[in-house]
């Protein structure tokens, strides 16, 4: 999937810009606090509907301003084209649009352009509570399937009146009717946790190895009170506590995925580097998956990459990422020299943006970016 043209109004700080990009590796560079990561969320919110940093609708709105346009102009990897925009105006609804019509339900459009994003933020997944590892897990499984993204929007939903009743009321025979709201969806979302987390280990500790030069075994596994259990069955056992505490203290929201290194906990045990190594390590298996099962290779967003590793490392990922299996890719960073320099020695074709404050000051092709998208463009 590529990534022709992103066309902005109002997005955070910056009021309008019209940018075309190269189908191999393109770079924003500039100072901190430009609009480098900007750029990256307006193109994950194509994708996903949403920040990747947490923020609100209206926060993305640039200040003073009441509404805010995202566009994008896809190509996939069958030479179909794509044109999505989002609208979001301060009080109303945001609008998705694929090709002129807009979407019914959000929903239905996460997984047509495929992503994956690695960012600072990601560190939350080693260092916080479980919630951000299933926020990580369900936004990844629900690029690859709708039904799970359904499903877990229904559990959430059965789950906030469940915890409102209990507050106020006991009635038994209401309580089987969310245990079996509850129960008709967990089945399905357990399952598509557990195969993933399955099938993603395997990958993880190939990339880890790959990437760190490391000896330690990394794992992650799944864990869940429904491994050995029904819903119903952790619920039934469970009712007594929920009527104490006035909520639903165990299912599905309460899963996790536990990662370790050489056997201990990589939150304690792990040094930084390992710890950066294995996160990158998790995006690029993610990558991998997305590819296999949709087909399409995904966009991939590198948000501040020396945030995470040394130059020699960055060179490594660099050369790993302009392989076969890889498409399109966005790269951020604040030392121009430091990351042409690598682009260079990866021989890969590549653009180079150079930002201010709000500003992308125009991108200068490399006679290799020129030719490569020629060369696409003849294809087509
Ligand atoms: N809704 C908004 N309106 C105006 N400015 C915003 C908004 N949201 C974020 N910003 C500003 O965008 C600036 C740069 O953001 P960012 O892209 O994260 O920088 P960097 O280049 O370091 O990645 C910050 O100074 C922030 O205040
Ligand atoms: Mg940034």
């Amino acid at each position: 999937m590529y990534l022709r043209k992103l066309s902005l109004i109002n997005f955070k700080n910056l009021e309008q810009e019209s940018l075309e990009f190269d189908t191999g590796i393109n770079c924003f560079v500039g100072e901190n606090g430009t609009c480098k990561t900007n750029i990256v969320d307006a193109i994950y919110y194509l994708s996903m509907c949403k920040s990747a940093l947490g923020m609100s609708d209206g926060q993305c709105i640039r200040h003073g301003e009441s509404f805010f346009v995202v566009e994008g102009s896809y190509t996939t990897a069958e030479q179909r084209r794509e044109q999505i925009s989002c609208t979001f105006q301060r009080g109303s609804q945001k609008v998705m649009k694929r090709n002129g019509k807009a979407y019914e339900r959000l929903s239905e459009h996460v997984g047509l352009i495929p992503v994956v994003i690695v960012s600072p933020a990601d560190s939350v997944l080693i260092t916080d509570a479980a919630e951000e590892r299933r926020r990580y897990l369900n936004a990844f499984i629900s690029q690859l399937d709708s039904d799970y993204l359904a499903a877990m929007i229904r559990y959430n939903e059965v789950l906030a009146t469940r915890n409102r009743y209990l507050k106020m009321n006991s009635e038994e025979y209401m309580l089987q009717i969310y245990d079996q709201q509850l129960s008709a969806v967990a089945g399905k979302i357990h399952e598509a946790r557990r195969r993933m987390v399955e099938r993603l280990l395997p990958v993880v500790c190939d990339y880890y190895k790959a990437l760190s030069g490391d000896r330690e075994q990394v794992s992650l596994a799944y864990r869940s009170e429904l491994n050995e259990r029904s819903m119903l069955e952790v619920l039934a056992e469970a009712r007594g506590r929920d009527l104490a505490n006035g909520f639903t203290t165990c299912g599905l929201h309460r899963d996790d995925i536990v990662l370790t290194i050489g056997g201990m906990p990589l939150r304690k045990y792990g040094s930084q580097g390992q710890q950066k190594s294995f996160i990158i390590a998790l995006k690029l298996a993610q990558y991998h998956i997305i590819h296999e099962q949709c087909g399409e290779a995904p966009i991939l967003l590198l948000d501040d990459l020396f945030d995470k590793l040394d130059e020699g490392r960055v060179g490594e990922l660099l050369r790993l990422v302009s392989g076969e299996e890889f498409g399109q890719i966005f790269i951020t960073d604040c030392n121009r020299e430091r990351m042409e320099r690598l682009l260079q020695r990866s021989g890969c074709a590549h653009r180079i943006f150079e930002v201010t404050y709000g500003k992308v000051l125009g991108g200068e092709a490399t006679p290799t970016a020129e030719q490569h998208t020629q060369e696409k463009e003849e294809e087509q």
